[in-house]
């Protein structure tokens, strides 16, 4: 008979000598496993008389509660250890600089058109937007285009399939629709959802946006960016026109002051038309904008076409106004020192990082623009 002092006693020593979990996983297999020591007592249990059963169960049970209480409390401490011994080895050096993470930036194109409405924002004009996806009547028909004019071309515009009623979308070719539609806005309600500034004349508008045309070359891309001004009220003229342009030139190229000449044009819904140019000084090699004896072609302009303002609702005996539109990533080359309009929209993303600018640091006049 298996004296059960001497078996606890040394199974108590050995758990606590466990010198790891493997170990005293051993010794738990060896004691309370399947052919354990203790295991082994418990099944003779069945062969003992009553009597005896009686005065070895409880003995026998107390001693593997005991055991199995005992490798509990040494692997709780065991693992307290192992992790204490892991924690001192493996040390964090919380002062170690951060290795460095790719920042994304702003698109040139992007940061010239947050530049540009900070201008005019900054001259009291709000900024609208319309849809990419046009139809005839606000792209080309209300802006005073006759109909058989060349931008009506399938050669100059991009066009849907025609409709079940057989009319035939298109891409906008200009932001000038969107003049139409705020224009409209102004005589109609409810607002519409995609006109950000619903106004009553007196109107000053903004419209950035993309822009598409089947062109593409060196010079030009199938979508760009343009951004269109409008200004109606009762006594605009082309004075206001010039100032305008004039302040918004000086300060998108954070210059003292530009000449200007606007050089006679057409455009269908503009009449009288003009395209401007500014002072440019090109000896040395480098373009400096502001004064000189070159010109630069900049934007083109006008004083709004009667027949648009009877088209969109508005009394052309009573009302007049201007408007412009200039092309973004034009503004953004010419600003920045960008040689290539198509490496613009080649998303490269070298290209991004040595032209693009800071995610936090948005445009404003009062702190700088670029
Ligand atoms: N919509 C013209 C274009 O795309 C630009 C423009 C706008 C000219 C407004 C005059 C007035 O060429």
């Amino acid at each position: 008979m298996v004296d059960l002092n001497i078996l606890e006693s040394e199974l108590s020593a050995r758990i606590a000598a466990a010198a790891d979990g493997a170990a005293l996983e051993a010794l738990r297999v060896e004691a309370l496993g399947k052919t354990g020591s203790i295991s082994g007592l418990l099944k003779t249990l069945g062969a003992m008389s009553p009597d005896e059963r009686r005065e070895q169960g409880p003995l026998i049970n107390g001693l593997r509660d005991r055991i199995q209480a005992a490798i509990t409390v040494r692997k709780a401490s065991l693992d307290a250890a192992a992790l204490d011994q892991k924690l001192s080895a493996e040390r964090l050096d919380l002062t170690l600089p951060a290795p460095p993470r790719r920042k994304g930036s702003v698109h040139p194109t992007m940061q010239v058109m947050d530049e540009m409405i900070a201008i005019f924002a900054d001259m009291g004009f709000s900024v609208a937007e319309g849809p990419d996806i046009e139809d005839d009547f606000h792209n080309f028909t209300a802006l005073n285009f006759p109909p058989k004019h060349p931008a009506r071309d399938m050669h100059d515009t991009f066009f849907f399939q025609p409709d079940e009623t057989g009319e035939r979308k298109l891409l906008r070719t200009h932001t000038s629709p969107v003049q139409v539609r705020v224009m409209q806005q102004t005589n109609e309600a409810p607002p519409a959802s995609w006109i950000s500034a619903a106004q009553k004349p007196p109107i000053r508008v903004i419209v950035p946006g993309r822009t598409y045309r089947i062109d593409s070359d060196a010079t030009h891309t199938p979508m760009f960016h343009q951004m269109e001004g409008l200004v109606i009220d009762k006594a605009i003229h082309m004075g206001h026109l010039k100032w305008t342009l004039e302040t918004f030139i000086a300060r998108f190229f954070e210059v003292e002051g530009v000449s200007s000449r606007f050089r006679p044009h057409h455009f269908p819904f503009t009449e009288p038309s003009a395209e401007m140019d500014i002072g440019c000084d090109r000896s040395g090699g480098e373009l400096k904008i502001g004064q000189g004896a070159d010109w630069l072609e900049i934007l083109g302009c006008g004083m709004v076409h009667p027949n648009v303002l009877t088209a969109c609702g508005i009394d052309p005996d009573e009302y007049q106004g201007f408007a412009f539109g200039m092309g973004v990533d034009r503004l953004a080359m010419l600003k920045y020192g960008i040689p290539d309009l198509r490496d613009m929209f080649a998303s490269d993303t070298r290209w991004l990082s040595h032209y693009g600018f800071s995610a936090f640091a948005a445009p404003n006049q009062a702190s700088g623009l670029s």
